[in-house]
């Protein structure tokens, strides 16, 4: 060959080495006319341009001539120079060079940083998202991936004893191209071992977890790339394919990935991800590599699916790389990988191809050498396959940096408002907290999607999701504007940060209740609540000729109405068993379903588990008569049947997440198409605590602008806590007059206008010493207790074991109708029947002394002395009021006086004794006081430690004798008789009694009784 024809041979050999040499040869041409040339060794600037626009080795490219001889150095150099900007760090160093160290040295300390950059800094990329996971935002993202290294093209010595120069070899993939490596079968090891150094690099480079990794190898079964096994378990590889049927689902999936990026990302718009990207969109994708180890022979669907995949799944991040035998096809014909689109090609060649004779890359001998589609007839060297302990480091960072990534979650702080307060709730609500695919996801609640449902087993992140939820609309809705009733059903006490405790008085301003660790009948109340504010509404709206909220807010302007939102934790609690209480919630939370929209009030229900509710699915239909007003779910973590159920019959997603706070939003009722895959925010303690400090500060000058309503605090219950006596509103407000009668429930909005609070006494209706035994697992009032009018059977006995509860009752029995009680008003006698019950009795005579009135603590020995002395007393009272003519009502108003047996029981022998001159005994004298005794304002308060002995002590015609009974730690079998047999289905266990008054509501419920007074608390 000539020497002129040698040098245009080199020429255009190196003009189209590598991807960029299309637009090289554009520069060249223009340099090349240019009198002053740059020096060879000067780096020219990267042209900018895709790097691996389709280029093919031009048939006449050892027939074009040309004399620019010295265009050879340039081509070189800037060949060189565009592989180093186009393959920069870990995309293009050798395996021995410098930049692996750090790799390497991560892979041995056996404990990578997760997160930490893994490559040189110009390519580390942080705030990419776990796989599939959406990334957070379009600013954090800034990965551009250009070419990855393979090897090196050598260019042969332009003269004869010339020497040979290199330029580095390197091909794209990621937004770029598929690759097609060719190779004879009894090689196919070093084609292996090109994938191996490409997915090396590649994984090395990107940001952890941003590629995912898809291998079909049914010859070795994935042997050859078995280094890379650690990124299965972070799920950024999927278990080797081995079988065509295996692969042909894989496919189709894949191909419906690319139709679905293509329509709902690109949606004609941008001709790729990376063009899209360009205009500051989010990637939202992942890069999906499909590694094909052998060239499949495909059902002609799935054909098709490889063939589309190929051509359109590049614009979408979705790339093929094919190992194929060289030999698959009859000499001359077209062999089925021919068709991959898109792809460039190595394969190993050991005559040339079609080159002709005199091929200055052609290599020396017989051996086999590489070429490749960028670098035509040039002879290329290919690295050797990394060595495997850095295929081992760079497995074990990426699984622990994709892992960690998964687990990060994003930041809540963009779901907040700029402005507190800022939004108005007339048309419904919105609260953004999550991001998807594009950027923040807004949960609303509205007229089409009135109520939500979030499932997701234990620990998914669903409580989490409900404080983003509370906190992000309270940061955006004033407390005129919303209010809310916070129940949760769990010991956890998720909702207790909007409640006072301990040291930090924060309150959520827009919170009516707050239930934590709730008792079923307290959620029922709060439902019966809401929905007799419903009732309200209605009436409100009738008047005004309103058809919805909207309206009634339209018609009264600047008189409230908020919406009302109830968030119900683990809300399945409250329906199991089946009992009334469960048939009442149901009855509740199907009407609030139902009619909720038009009147503003939504339910967010939350739940481990929605199968097996028995309360539901005892009345046909109930479940779908509820559920099927929740067009919004959202479905964290569960199992596949538990998706079934809390989405629909045939969406099986949620059973599919991988990490906590990844979640499908669903706002068609669970319907699979309307499926979105989010991420939940995360709140950092800083962060809330910031926004409380806000909502607090708020919530002071709003309502020192006006003394604006809705102000009142919470309800707030506790489940577990006692009861604590001195804290109660209604004992606290006791000041010398019986307890007032309670004329008013709370079921009045806090902003209905003309509320005022109830408790005012009714004209004309005499109110009698109410004795307060403990709080209602209920909304109102805010203590129940025991009314001592002057009727037969005002009498009250504390029954049960559990000594706490029973001194607690018997201590603010008394201590509350001392607060009742005016100047002189009351009398007390108090026994300890056991010794042991001196203190008690001690702290009870102090107690009530403090008020002013009188009371004497007697030892056990003095039990038989008391009681006869009391039925002397009540004897005299009735020979006074006969005196007197008329009967007690007429008569001058007795002091109230009470005889209180702690522990009676235990004086059942003494008792029983007669005295031998009157042949009266002790039960003689009881049992005439508690049938005589309280007509003349003397009644008998007294713990009996089980109802059997109350019952002896009584004889069997004196039962009714005591109306008011409170039970503690009875099972309810016990209690039939004393219920007037009726069957008591009240619970009774620790911090729980059940209160029975025959004057009252004929029905047990369950109370919390009052804890024990303490000594030396002052009354006031
Ligand atoms: N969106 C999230 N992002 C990151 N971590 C989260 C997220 N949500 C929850 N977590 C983590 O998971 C833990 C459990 O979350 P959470 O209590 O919300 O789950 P849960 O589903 O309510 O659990 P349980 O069923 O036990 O009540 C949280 O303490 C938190 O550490
Ligand atoms: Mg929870």
């Amino acid at each position: 060959m000539s020497g002129t024809r040698r040098v245009r041979t080199l020429v255009t050999g190196i003009q189209t080495c590598l991807g960029e040499a299309l637009s090289l040869a554009d520069r060249l041409e223009a340099l090349a006319d240019q009198v002053e040339l740059p020096e060879p060794d000067a780096p020219l600037a990267g042209t900018g341009t895709r790097p691996t626009d389709q280029l093919h080795w031009p048939d006449d490219a050892w027939h074009t001539g040309s004399s620019a001889a010295q265009r050879v150095p340039i081509a070189l150099s800037a060949a060189a120079s565009i592989a180093r900007e186009q393959a920069p760090a870990l995309a293009g160093a050798r395996w021995s060079a410098p930049a692996w160290t750090p790799v390497r040295q991560a892979g041995l300390a056996g404990h990578p940083t997760p997160g930490e950059p893994v490559s040189a800094p110009e390519v580390s990329v942080q705030g990419v998202s776990a796989p599939g996971v959406p990334v957070q935002g379009a600013a954090e993202r800034h990965y551009r991936p250009g070419l990855w290294r393979v090897g090196r093209v050598i260019v042969p010595p332009l003269l004869p004893g010339g020497v040979a120069a290199e330029v580095p070899l390197a091909v794209s993939l990621l937004d770029g191209g598929n690759l097609r490596i060719v190779v004879d079968r009894d090689r196919r090891g070093e084609g292996v071992g090109v994938v191996r150094g490409l997915l090396t690099r590649v994984l090395a480079a990107a940001p952890a977890g941003s590629v995912r990794v898809i291998v079909y190898d049914p010859y070795e079964l994935g042997a050859g790339l078995a280094g890379f096994a650690p990124l299965r378990a972070a799920g950024v590889a999927s278990p080797t394919l081995t079988t065509r049927t295996r692969l042909e689902g894989v496919l189709a999936e894949l191909s419906a990935e690319v139709g679905r990026i293509t329509v709902d990302r690109l949606g004609g718009r941008f001709a790729s991800l990376r063009e899209r990207e360009a205009a500051g969109l989010p990637r939202a994708e992942p890069w999906r590599l499909l590694v094909l180890l052998a060239w499949p022979s495909l059902a002609d669907d799935a054909a098709r699916a490889l063939a589309a995949v190929a051509a359109q799944g590049p614009a979408c991040g979705v790339h093929v790389i094919v190992l194929a035998e060289e030999g698959a096809a009859a000499p001359g014909a077209r062999r089925g990988h021919d068709t991959l689109a898109h792809a460039e090609t190595l394969w190993l060649t050991d005559d040339g191809g079609n080159r002709p004779a005199g091929d200055p890359g052609r290599p020396e001998g017989d051996r086999p050498s590489w070429r490749c589609s960028l670098s035509g007839p040039l002879r290329c060297d290919l690295d050797e396959p990394p060595p495997p302990d850095l295929v081992a480091a760079v497995a074990q960072i990426v699984a622990a940096a994709a892992a960690h990534e998964a687990a990060r979650p994003p930041n809540a702080r963009a779901l907040l408002p700029e402005t507190l307060w800022s939004f108005d709730a007339a048309g419904g609500l919105a609260v953004p907290v999550a991001f998807g695919p594009d950027g923040p996801v807004t949960l609303r609640f509205d007229d089409d999607t009135v109520h939500a449902l979030v499932g997701g087993q234990a620990g998914a992140g669903k409580s989490t999701l409900l404080l983003d939820v509370v906190y992000g609309l309270a940061a955006r809705y004033g407390p005129d504007q919303l209010r809310f009733h916070l129940l949760d059903f769990k010991e956890g006490l998720e909702f207790a940060q909007f409640a006072p405790r301990g040291d930090d008085p924060f309150v959520l301003p827009h919170a009516d209740t707050i239930g934590m660790d709730s008792d079923r009948e307290f959620g029922v109340a709060v439902l019966r609540h809401v929905r007799a504010l419903m009732q309200r509404r209605a009436l409100a709206m009738r008047a005004v000729g309103a058809r919805d909220l909207r309206g009634l807010r339209a018609a009264q302007v600047g008189t409230g109405w908020p919406r009302i939102m109830i968030v119900i934790d683990e809300f399945q609690v409250m329906l199991t068993p089946l009992d009334a209480v469960s048939r009442e919630a149901v009855s509740h939370l199907e009407v609030l379903a139902r009619q909720g929209r038009a009147y503003g009030i939504h339910l967010l229900l939350a739940s481990q588990t929605l199968s097996g509710i028995d309360a539901l699915d005892a009345t046909a239909g109930k479940r779908g008569s509820i559920f099927g007003q929740f067009a919004l779910r959202i479905a964290l973590r569960t199992s596949i049947s538990e998706s079934r159920v809390l989405l629909s019959t045939t969406n099986e997603a949620a059973g599919a997440l991988a990490g906590v706070g990844e979640a499908i939003v669903n706002r068609r009722n669970g319907h699979p198409a309307g499926n979105e895959l989010v991420r939940v925010a995360y709140p950092e303690p800083a962060l809330l605590a910031t926004l409380r400090a806000s909502l607090s500060s708020a919530n002071v000058s709003r309502t020192n602008v006006s003394r604006a309503a809705g102000n009142r605090p919470p309800k707030v219950f506790v489940g577990h806590a006692p009861a604590l006596l001195d804290d109660n509103p209604l004992f606290r407000s006791l000041a010398g007059t019986p307890a007032p009668l309670d004329r008013g429930g709370p079921d009045r909005d806090a902003l209905d206008p003309g509320h005022q609070d109830p408790g005012h006494q009714d004209d004309g209706e005499v109110a009698e010493p109410l004795a307060l035994v403990g709080v209602p697992l209920d909304l109102h009032p805010a203590a129940v207790g025991v009314r001592l009018s002057p009727l037969p059977g005002r009498n009250l006995a504390v029954l049960g074991p559990l000594r706490r509860e029973a001194v607690g009752v018997l201590h603010a029995a008394v201590t509350s109708l001392a607060a009742q009680a005016g100047p002189d008003g009351l009398g007390v006698d108090i026994v300890a029947v056991t010794g042991e019950m001196a203190p008690v009795a001690d702290i009870l005579a102090e107690r009530v002394r403090a008020f002013g009135q009188a009371a004497e603590v007697h030892p056990p020995a003095a039990l038989r002395r008391v009681l006869a002395q009391t039925s002397d007393a009540v004897r005299a009272r009735e020979e006074s009021a006969l005196a007197v003519g008329t009967g007690p009502q007429h008569g001058p108003a007795q002091p109230l006086r009470l005889l209180v047996l702690f522990a009676a029981d235990a004086g059942r022998g003494v008792l029983e004794a007669k005295d031998p001159v009157s042949r009266r005994s002790g039960l003689d004298d009881l049992r005439f006081v508690t049938r005589r005794g309280p007509v003349q304002r003397v009644h008998l308060l007294g713990w009996w430690r089980g109802p059997g002995r109350l019952l002896d002590d009584l004889g069997p015609t004196h039962r009714d004798d005591v109306g008011a009974w409170i039970a503690v730690g009875v099972p309810g079998n016990d209690l039939f008789s004393l219920a007037g047999n009726r069957s008591v289905t009240a619970v009774t266990s620790a911090n729980r009694a059940v209160l029975f008054d025959r004057n009252g509501q004929a029905e047990a419920r369950t109370i919390i009784p009052f804890a024990p007074l303490q000594r030396q608390v002052d009354a006031r």
